[in-house]
């Protein structure tokens, strides 16, 4: 009979076994802030994707299990040459990194010769090394301030480049057609609507949500600026505008705060995908192992190095 993983009894056999192979392996584990509970609970350190690429590369551990979706071990990956970053599912990606494509955006860069290219991580890594530098959501205002050109290709998320936009109105800034759709999914009715459900509760977003969702919200930064800002902030009460994944942090955290999701669609199929059973294979076979092709890895191991840099 196939044992269900959603039995408590047969999950803690598999924490255990997971735990096991990590020892025997000499293994790290890090969760994006959108796992599911269990795996964040097995993880050695969750976070936003920059926090996580940055724990990786320093990490002393040679093999890491990255619980998270493609680009971000990827990046991970690249960024630690010297290590085995495993992705335990191959199929878990990133709808919004593949909407551009290498072809497109030579394309587009031919039309603005003189602009910097600007590239959000959720992005694949030819699209990566076709650009000047990369940056995250807890970072892209900064990245964009930094540049000395006055024009910016900034690829592929509209919203969060709206966001820096707004932000560095100095910057003429070339948007790309892209969006995560599990963001687009919250709209600004649904958010005045939990508005008026919760008077007392702050509205915090991600910067990949739409423009009349952002401006309706008290506080935008990256999965975990709003952790951060949970934390810190003295209110009880929260209405949260990003994956759901992120309220467990949330209320683990601050158990005595209140949590809201203004959708209940706000679920990222790619995030779940995976499961204690496919990190205890992942650890038992070591798959599915990153690998980027030499010349692309070394381009795009500049645009993070150099995101890095600017960052600290
Ligand atoms: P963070 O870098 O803020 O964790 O966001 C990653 C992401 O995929 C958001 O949808
Ligand atoms: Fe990609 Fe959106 Fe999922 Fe983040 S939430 S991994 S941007 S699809």
């Amino acid at each position: 009979m196939h044992k269900n993983e959603s039995d408590a009894e047969y999950q803690e056999e598999l924490k255990k076994r997971i735990l096991e192979l990590k020892k025997e392996r000499g293994a790290l584990i890090v969760a994006h802030n959108y796992q599911r509970d269990e795996i964040q609970d097995i993880a050695d350190m969750t976070g936003d994707s920059y926090a996580l690429a940055c724990k990786v590369k320093e990490a002393r551990e040679k093999v890491v299990v990255f619980c998270g979706v493609k680009f971000m071990a990827e990046s991970a990956a690249m960024l630690s040459p010297e290590k085995t970053v495993l992705l335990p599912v191959e199929e878990a990606g990133c709808p919004l990194a593949d909407m551009i494509t290498v072809e497109k955006l030579c394309k587009k860069k031919d039309e603005y010769p003189e602009a910097a290219v600007v590239c959000y991580v959720n992005s694949s890594a030819a699209v990566k090394a076709e650009s000047d530098i990369c940056c995250t959501s807890s970072n892209a205002v900064k990245i964009v301030k930094s540049l000395k050109e006055e024009k910016v290709l900034f690829v592929p998320d509209k919203n969060l480049g709206r966001f820096v936009r707004e932000h560095v109105p100095e910057k003429e800034l070339i948007l790309w057609d892209g969006y995560c759709i599990v963001h687009m999914r919250l709209t600004y009715e649904e958010v005045v609507h939990a508005k008026e459900l919760y008077p007392e509760a702050e509205f915090i977003a991600h910067p990949e949500c739409r423009k009349e969702v952002l401006k309706l919200a008290d506080h935008v930064g990256s999965t975990a600026a709003m952790v951060k800002y949970v934390n810190e902030c003295p209110k009880k009460e929260f209405i949260v505008g990003t994956e759901s994944g992120i309220l467990y942090k949330m209320k683990k955290e601050n158990p005595d705060k209140k949590f809201y999701v203004p959708t209940d669609q706000f679920i990222c199929a790619n995030m779940k995908l995976t499961t204690l059973g496919w990190v205890a294979r992942s650890l038992e076979k070591m798959v599915y192992k990153i690998e980027v092709q030499e010349e692309i890895a070394r381009k795009a191991r500049k645009t993070l190095e150099k995101m890095i840099e600017v960052t600290g």
